[in-house]
């Protein structure tokens, strides 16, 4: 591929100001100086562009703990998204899987792969996602069974069966906390469902989506790289 279109993609910059750093001599091939931003390069090429080796990866994938206050989007305008919390040099073209709510706190899987992004996402698929929940209102375990045959929300939206696991009621605090399993991922879907029974989200975070189960040790706002055993876990 060109030489502009390789740094472009790994977001060195936009390809009018990659022509012209290179045309000055930014960009070192091989152990040369190369000024021809049409240069042929491909992956095995050894490029260093304004000092830093740019390493050429077709796809990647992160996971983040997803803090709240920040949006799931790409870019935007007025604030930072969850993409711009990546802070490392990355591709131009990386999106989230699916969105979590700006209160949301949790797994969010940030990649450029579209086709395993439409394999964990796509309805057809059904895949597991696990959230933790704290809620205001008490949950008996006649939820669970409501849960598991299939909500009906008030606006007629027929929920999939879910799987509810009670993790504790506080009585005293009108708190209760819960484990909910969705296979669906629409607008408000978990929120929805637990005010459907009564209860009020007061604090929600992802825990899992399909095979990919959040690090422990990563932080609100934290990320890395996924690992070869999760990469196998995901068939990539
Ligand atoms: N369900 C919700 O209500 N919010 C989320 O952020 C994710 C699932």
């Amino acid at each position: 591929m060109r030489l502009d279109k390789y740094l472009s993609d790994m977001g060195a910059g936009t390809r009018s100001e990659l022509k012209k750093d290179i045309r000055k001599g930014g960009a070192i091939i091989d152990g040369k100086v190369v000024k021809d931003p049409g240069f042929s390069v491909d992956a095995s090429s050894h490029v260093v562009f304004k000092g830093a080796v740019i390493t050429y990866e077709e796809f990647a994938y992160y996971m983040l703990n997803k803090p709240a206050g920040i949006i799931s989007a790409s870019d935007d305008d007025k604030e930072p998204t969850v993409v711009d919390l990546i802070s490392e040099p990355k591709r131009k073209d990386m999106f989230p899987v699916g969105r979590l709510d700006r209160d949301t706190e949790g797994l969010l899987l940030i990649t450029n792969d579209g086709a395993l992004s439409h394999r964990l996402l796509s309805p057809k698929h059904h895949v597991d996602k696990v959230y933790y929940a704290r809620v205001s209102g008490i949950l008996a375990d006649s939820d669970i069974e409501l849960f598991r045959d299939g909500l009906v929300l008030t606006d007629g939206l027929e929920c999939l069966p879910a799987d509810l696991k009670i993790l504790s009621v506080s009585e005293d605090e009108y708190i209760s906390e819960a484990e909910i399993t969705v296979r669906e991922g629409k607008f408000h879907q978990v929120k929805r469902m637990f005010s459907s029974v009564g209860a009020e989200v007061l604090y929600l975070k992802r825990l899992s989506m399909g095979p990919l189960t959040l690090d422990p040790d990563l932080g609100p706002g934290e990320y890395r790289r996924l690992t070869p055993d999760e990469m196998a876990g995901l068939e990539l």
